[in-house]
């Protein structure tokens, strides 16, 4: 049995990408087959198809991502779909079962109608009031946004935050879950984001295109930079004594738990979060879509109908 697939074999411009046809996966004991129905592409995949990395990471992001070509040549680290087949050995889970998901770090293959996963994966059951692309955004850049904040800036109630790219997928998930932790949140983006930013529940707004973030009075508790274009020192006169500096351009250290998705999975339906969806491609317009994410401007996320 065949199966449709973009795959990336080799780096380059978004023209690189094939949708071809490939084997279905078949399911081992430990594990279990989705049918996906949606998925993203997100600044990661962009990243590794154009091999757009700081000069000093070259050679250690060719060893881990492949010499000459990408090693996982399938991209797409989120999913959402339905499960169709499981080993024997699969007790979590069961045909019919609707979930939605993450691969781990530096592994990809979402880009594809089906994927084999261990029934251990990052995945958890959908909410059934929810479609599989409202989903589907949540896993990377949501998990992201919450490590980034609770774990590496110890974000707590009352304190005083600084989210900037609050318009971008790790930044629009940012605002709400800082809100969520009972912060007193500020997002900074550009003109046309600032009443999205705004409906995601920030209480002040900076357009950065107006004024300089770090030209305020304000002194900020965290100032988490969800879009990696700013330094700790740029800011040092905004914040406060103790305050911390985090940023997308660093490594996060720690690994999400499937703990962290269901927490994610609550606030979606406690209505706590929201996905920002800009727009949403089909599998045979994934070029168009890499093109888009490439822009860097999108809003929130770009997802794929598989
Ligand atoms: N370290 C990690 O583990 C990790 C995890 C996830 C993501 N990331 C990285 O995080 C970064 C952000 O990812 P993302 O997917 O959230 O990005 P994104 O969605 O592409 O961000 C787009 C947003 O960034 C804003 N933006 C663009 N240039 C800006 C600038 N100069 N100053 C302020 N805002 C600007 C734009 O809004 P405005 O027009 O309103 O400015 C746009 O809405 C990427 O570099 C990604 O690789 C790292």
């Amino acid at each position: 049995m065949k199966m449709k697939a973009v795959i990336c074999t080799k780096y380059g411009s978004p023209d690189v990408l094939e949708l071809i046809e490939l084997e279905k996966p078949v399911p081992k004991d430990n594990e279990i087959l989705i049918r996906i129905f949606a998925t993203t592409v997100t600044t990661g995949d962009v990243r590794v198809r154009s091999f757009d990395v700081p000069a000093l990471m070259w050679i250690p992001a060719r060893l881990m991502l492949g010499i000459k070509r990408p090693k996982n040549q399938i991209l797409g680290n989120d999913l959402a779909g339905e499960i169709e087949a499981v080993g024997k050995n699969v007790t979590k889970f069961k045909v019919g079962d609707q979930v939605f998901g993450e691969l781990p770090a530096m592994t990809s293959g979402t880009h594809a109608e089906y994927i084999s996963l261990q029934e251990s994966a990052m995945l958890v059951i959908k909410p059934s009031k929810m479609t599989y692309t409202e989903v589907a955004s949540i896993p990377f850049m949501g998990l992201s946004a919450l490590l980034f904040l609770r774990d590496r800036a110890k974000i707590k109630s009352g304190q005083k935050v600084l989210i900037y790219g609050a318009s971008g997928a790790v930044g629009t998930f940012a605002v709400q879950l800082a809100k969520y932790f009972e912060t007193d949140v500020t997002g900074a983006c550009s003109t046309t984001n600032l009443e999205l930013v705004k409906s995601l529940g920030a209480d002040k707004v900076i357009d950065y295109t107006q004024e300089q973030i770090n030209k305020g009075t304000v002194k900020y508790d965290v100032i988490f930079d969800a879009v990696g274009k700013i330094s700790k020192s740029s800011c040092k006169n905004i914040l406060s004594g103790n305050g911390k500096f985090v940023t997308v351009n660093t490594l996060i250290a720690v690994k999400p738990k499937i703990e962290d998705l269901q927490f994610l999975k609550k606030l979606l339906e406690t209505k706590k979060i929201r996905a920002v969806i800009d727009k949403t491609y089909s599998l045979d317009q994934i070029i168009e879509a890499h093109k888009y994410v490439e822009t860097g401007r999108k809003k929130g996320n770009v997802t794929v109908t598989v």
